[in-house]
């Protein structure tokens, strides 16, 4: 039943994101928008499926990955950009289209508002975890891992490019072997989640991505991470003076440790 549910709403957001691809140029951030989001409902299945969560939250999450980042089509047509301080908060348009659009037609209402709730907190630096009910934090926790682990990939795909044919998924920053902000570095010290308005530099962003491992919320999440090796090939990209090398040695250990937690 749930599964067919899924799969409704998979169909309704592809009609919706198809047609995108026939707009002017090569189709690129919307091909990729449309892989990450098949790429983050497998992953919010695996995740769900390896936490013991129950069926309406895991059902609940994979709908919401299918729908998190529907705002992008229609972000990328108007403003070129995926930068939402530059554009417009790309999660609110995920709601907007998706009930415009009727994509949640099917589902029913006390699922609807799990999956709604989500989407609209997949952005935002932190939860207001307080003010969540337990099905909605859980949602909102399996969806957000979900999407931060498919970022590690498309990331490590583009940094791997000598000359990136597609700046805009690197939000057009500047690229150089070494520079980075210390403050970003610092940021990710003092524990803090980083801040896309405050990044300059790609390695700044490759630092930011490299500190969302804090915010991961399920031990199977830190296996994924682990198994793919995205920490090691993030870092292998970056400078290796001294303090990277003394942040890699302390997430690595991090990462372990939380690998350990039965
Ligand atoms: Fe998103």
């Amino acid at each position: 039943m749930s599964e067919a549910l899924v799969l409704d709403v998979h169909a309704r957001f592809l009609e919706f994101a198809t047609p995108y691809l026939d707009e002017p140029g090569d189709g690129f951030a919307y091909r990729l928008k449309i892989e990450h989001t098949q790429q983050v409902m497998a992953l919010a299945a695996d995740i769900s499926a390896a936490s013991g969560v129950s069926g309406r939250v895991r059902l609940a999450a994979c709908i919401a990955a299918v729908l998190h980042d529907v705002g992008r089509f229609p972000q990328y047509k108007q403003y070129r950009t995926f930068r939402d301080a530059e554009s417009a908060n790309h999660a609110a348009l995920s709601i907007r289209h998706s009930l415009r659009e009727n994509m949640l037609k099917s589902v029913p209402r006390d699922i609807r508002r799990l999956v709604l709730g989500a989407v609209y907190l997949h952005n935002v630096r932190t939860l207001p975890a307080g003010a969540l009910g337990p099905e909605a934090l859980a949602v909102a926790h399996i969806l957000r891992d979900s999407d931060k682990l498919d970022i590690y990939k498309v990331m490590i795909a583009h940094f791997s490019q000598e000359t990136p044919a597609h700046p805009e998924v690197a939000l057009h920053l500047r690229p150089h072997p070494t520079a980075y902000s210390q403050s970003v570095l610092d940021g990710l010290t003092r524990g803090e989640t980083g801040d896309y308005r405050n990044i300059v530099w790609v390695n700044d962003f490759k630092i930011m991505v490299l500190g969302w491992f804090y915010d991961l919320n399920f031990r199977r999440s830190c296996q994924l991470l682990q198994e793919r090796g995205y920490l090691d090939t993030i870092f292998d990209t970056l400078p290796a003076d001294p303090p990277l090398l003394d942040l890699r040695q302390r997430i690595k250990g991090h990462l372990a440790r939380r690998l350990q937690d039965a």
